[in-house]
């Protein structure tokens, strides 16, 4: 069997309570031999060329620093001023600095270089996310074989907004240098698919060398997942009793409406709280039966658009408190900081509403968690919002708009007011959904379909843009 690489941006601590997605690659990598690559977390002057080898819990992990300077031209700059608000169709959020493009390339030339050594001609890499777009052209100008797979965790752009990015040509070349891309769902499939027929070589007439070939790149969604069961088990596990209890303390017998998100602009943090606004402003009845609770923990807080965000978020809170607080009822808590899966488990699972409304999202997988953490006999409702890619699979949740906060707020009205028999029934098929689409199958699906053995299969035919859900 081959050995499998994955590669990512941020690689699994020693501290950090692990993920999904970390758990599930850490599965894949117990399955295969193989080892998980990126970078170290350190900024250094003079980074090491090679990679610095570790066990952490019997996961083999090699790493590399970066300067301070390559940093923030790649991750701060050209990943999250420009591809992250690019792709998310916030171009009104993003700053286009060109200049930035070199240090993003310039860092994906340091991971191919102290990574080609340690390939073997088997391997099969795995490469996570927008930071790491050029990485298999660089592996490969460097004289790479392997089969290299690509997964994009966010969704992918529209035409006109990755028109907008600097240099997106090249990071189109760049995705046609993987044997395999996936993505999280249909729509982003075939937002990729019309960009790709409108640069096809045919149509750039008179310029060959700049049109981009896809026709040995498999392009495919793969919609993620989380692991449904284990969220059931954790959300009856002490560490989340524990957090019930101390929340049913301060709600004594209300409603909870609760959110959870990194504190970013994509997530809709703003409209969401104007839609509760609505409800409690619409509905007096709900005044002291119901409560919110923001969990959102501080992210890329050195970016000027994300302490915007949270600026905003403070005042509209400050807004709602002001409007409906009274001296032994507050309407809303916000809680900026993270919290580990246990408590959010619990959190979860006394959620009479989970509030899910990016305003555009990869997959969203607070989403699956709330979902496998609720109790069968008392489940809650998820409401989420039309543009999170988790809309393609859980068809029975109440999808909204998360622009339009009046139907937001008719929402939460309606989760409210919910009776116990829909909620049963509603969950049990975003259950069913969650379950059919865990974290465990997904890497496992796109893993085979990146396998030698598939390229085998698909060598003598001409590959196609696979639209279909894996
Ligand atoms: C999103 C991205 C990930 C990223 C995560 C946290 O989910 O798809 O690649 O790691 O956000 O963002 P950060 O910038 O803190 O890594």
């Amino acid at each position: 069997m081959s050995r499998l690489i994955v590669v990512s941006n941020r690689t699994p601590g020693k501290t950090v309570a692990a993920g999904g997605l970390a758990v599930a690659l850490r599965k894949a990598l117990s399955r295969q031999e193989g080892f998980w690559f990126g970078w170290s977390g350190k900024l250094t002057e003079n980074p090491n060329a090679e990679a610095r080898f570790e066990d952490i819990d019997g996961l083999s992990l090699a790493t590399i620093d970066l300067t301070r300077d390559d940093h923030h031209a790649y991750y701060a700059g050209f990943s999250n001023s420009i591809l992250w608000p690019s792709f998310h169709l916030r171009l009104d959020l993003a700053t286009i600095d060109s200049t930035w493009y070199e240090g993003y390339r310039r860092v994906n030339q340091q991971f191919a270089r102290a990574l080609l050594p340690l390939l073997e001609p088997d391997d099969v890499i795995w490469v996570h996310d927008y930071h790491l777009i050029p990485l298999a052209s660089e592996l490969r100008l460097m004289g790479a074989r392997n089969r290299i797979g690509f997964y994009l965790h966010i969704p992918f752009p529209t035409a006109d907004a990755l028109y907008a990015i600097p240099h997106h040509l090249d990071l189109m070349r760049d995705l046609s240098r993987y044997d395999l891309v996936g993505m999280q769902a249909k729509r982003d499939v075939a937002a990729f698919t019309e960009f790709a027929e409108h640069q096809s070589p045919s149509s750039l007439s008179g310029d060959p060398l700049r049109s981009v070939d896809f026709s040995r790149t498999e392009v495919a969604a793969f919609p993620i997942g989380s692991d449904p069961d284990a969220f059931a088990r954790m959300a009856v596990s002490s560490a989340a009793n524990k957090m019930i209890k101390r929340m049913e303390r301060v709600l004594n017998g209300q409603k909870l409406i609760l959110g959870v998100d990194r504190l970013d602009y994509s997530k809709g943090l703003p409209q969401r709280v104007e839609a509760y606004e609505k409800l409690l402003a619409n509905d007096a009845r709900f005044r002291r039966q119901v409560h919110m609770l923001q969990v959102a923990p501080p992210s890329r807080d050195t970016i000027k658009e994300y302490q915007e965000t949270s600026d905003t978020l403070d005042a509209m809170c400050g807004r709602v408190m002001g409007r409906f607080a009274e001296p032994d009822w507050s309407p809303l808590t916000y809680v900026k900081r993270a919290y580990g899966q246990p408590s959010l488990a619990g959190l979860y699972r006394l959620g009479r509403v989970g509030l899910v409304t990016p305003l555009r999202d990869g997959m969203n997988l607070v989403a699956h968690e709330y979902v496998g953490s609720q109790d069968p006999n008392d489940p809650g409702v998820l409401v989420l919002s039309r543009f999170a890619g988790a809309a393609e699979i859980f068809e029975d949740a109440i999808l909204v708009n998360p622009f339009d906060t009046d139907e937001t707020a008719e929402a939460l009205r309606m989760a409210l007011d919910m009776p116990l028999d829909e909620r049963k029934h509603r969950w049990q098929t975003l259950m069913a959904s969650a379950q059919k689409h865990n974290v465990d199958d997904w890497s496992r699906s796109f893993l085979e379909r990146l396998s030698p053995a598939e390229q085998q299969r698909t060598s003598t035919r001409d590959i196609l843009y696979l639209a279909s859900v894996a």
